[in-house]
């Protein structure tokens, strides 16, 4: 929600609005080796943000099934940003550059590979299979990837080129504003990478896999890049480019790998929400029109499964972390049948149940 409201009030600006009468003198003064590069690097930039904002649907998708409306809402201002980084690169491939044909040559095989194959397939993937594995496939490909490593590369090598002096003052601005727009996407990306992988011990390792999948693909993007110069223009280098790339990415992958280690301390074991969302299901079921919803105070020990609609006479089932640390679903829900669980809860009188985990047993307090 913080992020969406960052959005509105940050991310609220206009590419047709840039001026950029000086950075078509400026262009015009640079070596034809550096509008080359530049050339280049802007050609990429605007094929992968076109790609970006057709691919992000999928996710949106799979966030609306889900009804996580506050992350709907980040969303549509996600894709708004993506239209206009289209958008940006584009007119100043137009108006800068002048350059309106085709410019499929700088495209390399790495990059088409990635953009063209792996972006697409990995988003589309979630319109089939949303679970929290495929998201976070999703994510690492265009979070991670392609808006984190890439990005963070090509914005490298933007204001490495665009340093000296105060040349392209335009264009420095549109790239000012993309860039803070990009930081709140991944910011996004890392905070749902985050959820997943505390989440299910399984997101992990698709996560991991992905991830060495892919990094061969992405340096490859780097240095097909850096292959036709030498000498590099603007004193530009591959391996500092790398580097630059690279230390970030290894602070958000550190943040990932805390989050997972947070997730299994918190959670005990994988599957843990999944284990209470089919409790509630059942017992759902059971107390039919009456409604039921469950609770956790932040990350404490107990389950609560409100009975009712606010008033006095609701009833209250308990269970504890343990139980569905340590039992699957159809144990508890077998443990909730025998006790008659769902029949004392809509009995007057009965306040409150507790089920707890004893002994490899679950107990369900009081008795009948
Ligand atoms: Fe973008
Ligand atoms: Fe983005």
């Amino acid at each position: 929600m913080r992020l969406y409201h960052d959005a509105k009030r940050l991310g609220a600006w206009d590419p047709r609005s840039l001026d950029l009468r000086r950075d078509v003198d400026d262009w015009a003064r640079f070596t034809v080796a550096e509008r080359d590069v530049l050339l280049r690097l802007t050609v990429l930039f605007q094929a992968a943000e076109e790609s970006m904002t057709r691919d992000l649907l999928p996710l949106v998708m799979a966030v609306v099934r889900e009804e996580r409306l506050e992350e709907q809402l980040f969303l549509t201002t996600f894709l708004a940003d993506e239209a206009k980084h289209t958008e940006f690169f584009r007119r100043v491939l137009d108006e800068v550059c002048r350059q309106s044909g085709d410019l499929q040559r700088y495209q390399t095989p790495s990059f088409r590979r990635l953009f063209a194959e792996r972006l697409p397939d990995a988003m589309q993937r979630l319109l089939a299979d949303p679970s929290p594995a495929g998201q976070a496939e999703a994510l690492v490909t265009y979070s991670l990837v392609g808006e984190g490593v890439l990005g963070d590369a090509g914005y490298h090598v933007f204001s490495t080129a665009l340093a000296r002096g105060d040349s392209m003052p335009g264009f420095r601005e549109g790239l000012r504003h993309a860039q803070a727009d990009e930081d709140r996407h991944m910011a996004y990306g890392l905070f749902l990478l985050s959820r997943l992988v505390a989440q299910d011990r399984e997101v992990w390792s698709a996560v991991s896999r992905r991830m060495e999948e892919l990094l061969p693909l992405t340096l490859g993007i780097v240095s097909e890049f850096f292959e036709p110069y030498d000498p590099m223009p603007f004193g530009l280098s591959l391996d500092d480019t790398v580097q630059d790339a690279i230390a970030r990415f290894a602070s958000r992958w550190a943040a990932l790998e805390e989050a997972k280690e947070r997730g299994r301390a918190l959670a005990g074991t994988p599957g843990t929400e999944q284990v209470v969302r089919d409790i509630l299901g059942w017992v759902g079921d059971q107390l039919q029109p009456v409604p039921i919803e469950v609770r956790r105070e932040g990350t404490g020990p107990v389950y609560t499964f409100h009975v009712g609609s606010g008033r006095a006479s609701e009833g209250a089932l308990l269970i504890t972390q343990e139980v569905v640390a340590h039992h699957t679903a159809a144990d508890v829900i077998a443990a909730l049948r025998a006790h008659r669980v769902p029949e004392r809860l809509r009995a007057a009188g009965r306040r409150r149940l507790t089920c707890i985990s004893a002994g490899g047993k679950i107990i369900v307090q009081p008795p009948e």
